[in-house]
Parts: C-alpha cells; sequence; structure tokens
C-alpha cells in the first residue's frame, strides 16, 4: 500500500533583491494563507543558494537575505507558526541536491524553459548551478517530504521535473519513499504581466522600473507606475470573457482581484463599464491600502539584523529535525555507509 505523507507545505523565495507585486500575488499572500489556515506545517525559505547560481555581491546578498526574512514577517508569516530559514543554514538540501544531481537527466534540465531563458545563447558561459538548479528545488522539496508547494505559474514546470525526480528515484530503488508532490497554483493573479507589455511577466529583471511595482515602493510611485500602465482605449468588459485578448486590461483586474481577495468575476461585476480613468484610481489606491503598510513593517523589522539573524537560526534548528532523518533515510536507501 503507498504511504500517506503527512501534509506538509514548503516554498521558497530567491533573496536576490527588489521584491515585486507578482512576488507578494504569486506567493508571499498564498504562504500567509496556507499558514492561517492550519491543517499543514508550513514552511519557508530564502534560497540564497539557489540566487548564487548568478552572481551576486557578498555584502549585498546578505542584506537581501534580512529584507526578504523582514517582509516574509511583515506580510504575515508567523515564525513560531511557520519555519522561516535560509536555504543554506541547512545543509541538508544541498546534501540531496547531490545525490538529485544523480537521479536527474541531462536532458531534462535542457528542456526548462528558465534555464533556456537565463542561460540565453551564452549557455557555454552559464554556471553549472545554473543548469542543476531545479535538482536543488527538487531537494528544497523533497527532504521535508513536503506534499504541497505554492508557487506563481512560472514555477510550474520546475514543480513537474521535482516529480519526476521523486518519481524515478521511488523507481530506481523500488521504495515509495518521496512524495509526489502537488503543485498550489490558484487564483487570480498566478501570472502578474509587466506595466508596460501585458504579454511579460512582471520580473525584477525588467530594465524598465516602471513595468513592475517593487515591494519597497512608496505609495506615490505605486500610483503614478499605476496611472501610467499601458492600457488600451475601451472601457472594462462587462463580463469576464471580454478580457480576451486585452492582455493589459486582464492584468490590471487580476492584480485588483489578487489584492482585493476576490476573483476576476467580483471585479467585473463591480467595475465592468468603467473607464480605465476610473478604474486605476481606484486600483492604486487598493495598491497602496495593502501593500505600504507592509513595507513601514519591513523597515522596522530591518533596523533590528540581529533580531532577524536570531528568527533563522531558529527556523533553521527546527528545519534541521525535520530533514536529517529523511537524509539519513535517503543515503540508507541509496547504500551508503554511515
Ligand atoms: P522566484 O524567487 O523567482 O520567485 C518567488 C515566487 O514568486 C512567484 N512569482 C510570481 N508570481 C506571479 N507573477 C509574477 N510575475 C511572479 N514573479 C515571481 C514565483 O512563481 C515564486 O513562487 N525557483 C524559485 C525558488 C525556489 C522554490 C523552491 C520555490 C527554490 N526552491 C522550492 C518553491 C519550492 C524561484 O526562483 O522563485
Amino acid at each position: 500500500m503507498a504511504p500517506t505523507f503527512t501534509p506538509r507545505v514548503f516554498s521558497g523565495i530567491q533573496p536576490s533583491g527588489g521584491l515585486t507585486l507578482g512576488n507578494y500575488l504569486g506567493a508571499i499572500k498564498r504562504f500567509v494563507a496556507m499558514q492561517d489556515e492550519g491543517g499543514a506545517e508550513t514552511l519557508y525559505c530564502m534560497v540564497d543558494l539557489h540566487a548564487i547560481t548568478v552572481w551576486q555581491d557578498p555584502a549585498t546578498l546578505r542584506r537581501n537575505t534580512r529584507e526578504l526574512a523582514a517582509f516574509y514577517i511583515a506580510a504575515g508569516i508567523d515564525p513560531e507558526r511557520s519555519i522561516l530559514f535560509n536555504q543554506s543554514r541547512v545543509p541538508e538540501h544541498a546534501q540531496l541536491a547531490w545525490i538529485f544531481n544523480c537521479v536527474a537527466r541531462m536532458g531534462w534540465m535542457g528542456r526548462m524553459t528558465q534555464w533556456k531563458d537565463k542561460a540565453g545563447k551564452n549557455s557555454e558561459n552559464a554556471s553549472l548551478g545554473l543548469f542543476a538548479y531545479p535538482a536543488l528545488m527538487a531537494a528544497d522539496i523533497l527532504v521535508y517530504h513536503a506534499t504541497h508547494v505554492p508557487v506563481g505559474e512560472d514555477q510550474k514546470q520546475h514543480l513537474e521535473l521535482t516529480r519526476d525526480i521523486a518519481i524515478k528515484f521511488n523507481n530506481d530503488f523500488g521504495v515509495e519513499f518521496f512524495p509526489v508532490t502537488e503543485p498550489v497554483i490558484g487564483g487570480p493573479a498566478m501570472r502578474v504581466m509587466s506595466l508596460r507589455d501585458g504579454t511579460k511577466k512582471m520580473s525584477k529583471s525588467d530594465p524598465s522600473d516602471q513595468s513592475r511595482i517593487n515591494l519597497s515602493d512608496d505609495a506615490d510611485t505605486i500610483a503614478k507606475k499605476i496611472r501610467k500602465a499601458k492600457t488600451d482605449p475601451e472601457p472594462l468588459p462587462e463580463s469576464p470573457e471580454g478580457l480576451k485578448d486585452r492582455p493589459e486590461a486582464r492584468n490590471l483586474v487580476e492584480i485588483y482581484a489578487g489584492l482585493a481577495d476576490t476573483d476576476v468575476a467580483s471585479v467585473i461585476a463591480e467595475h465592468g463599464g468603467r473607464n480605465f480613468g476610473e478604474f486605476k484610481p481606484k486600483l492604486a489606491d487598493l495598491a497602496v491600502e495593502k501593500l505600504a503598510p507592509m513595507s513601514a513593517k519591513m523597515r522596522e523589522l530591518i533596523a533590528d539584523p540581529d533580531e532577524i539573524d536570531r528568527i533563522l537560526g531558529r527556523g533553521a534548528e527546527r528545519a534541521r529535525e525535520i530533514a536529517t532523518p529523511i537524509l539519513e533515510q535517503t543515503y540508507d536507501i541509496v547504500g551508503m555507509i554511515r
């Protein structure tokens, strides 16, 4: 009989600076909801080992890691109820990743769209870590036997690979040891798009700062960026189907729905027929109302980096209590003498 796994939630964010509204709606906000729902242990991580797959200045990496921790807490992650830590402090992630490097196939990695996007034409010059990135991600999840992983749409392919690795490991060794993890991708704003081009993902690496809302933006900047966001000349449609082929309009409606904790249909029911001159100020007010208190709280927390380090240290200890026995059993399965 297949084993049953205790429900456990894991997710991570790279501390590579520049958190955006996409990170908030696609990830952090939902991490908080899953923590608050209860019913499953929740582990949230700053994946610093992933961040260094591309160059990071050491002092900046440290600052960004603390800032991300502060943002998690400001957004509602309670380090008592959730386990909050940075990846490198739990060495079992990297240890299991090595085993998975030997399970995963080169071809699987080469097919990852994130690898193709990030390495581009110059793949010979990309780090080996960037290529192996998804095996470390699988290790992050499976070293806790996590069953549920909330992420934005762009991580879907990596989670499929995590499932493939779990299945292949189980088959290769004739065990039912690793769970086949469920991605949790649901709700309106799973793919927040650029404010300048509704067909491109909102991203910290976009050269135009106008394309994104940074979680560190002040109220005026947020309002200005939304006012200037690209739209088409039509008013909002009277039904959700009318958003088809209108990527910029759809994006603003989805952002509204995500921030207001509702769905696209309800936003259209309330605002359908309005032109953007009316809708944008409402969206800007909502964004400022939701984001400003968080960034204020974040700034307050970051003023005490020792306290943040203490929280992360405690989180890493708790994480290791779960990860150590799972890694030991993995070593036994593979045939390592301990
Ligand atoms: P990262 O750091 O790029 O992004 C963190 C989370 O934010 C989501 N996200 C978005 N969601 C909606 N719209 C957007 N425009 C947008 N931009 C970012 C991402 O989907 C993600 O959920 N590989 C991961 C980090 C990672 C991880 C893991 C995640 C490492 N190990 C284990 C889950 C489980 C990454 O680079 O996310």
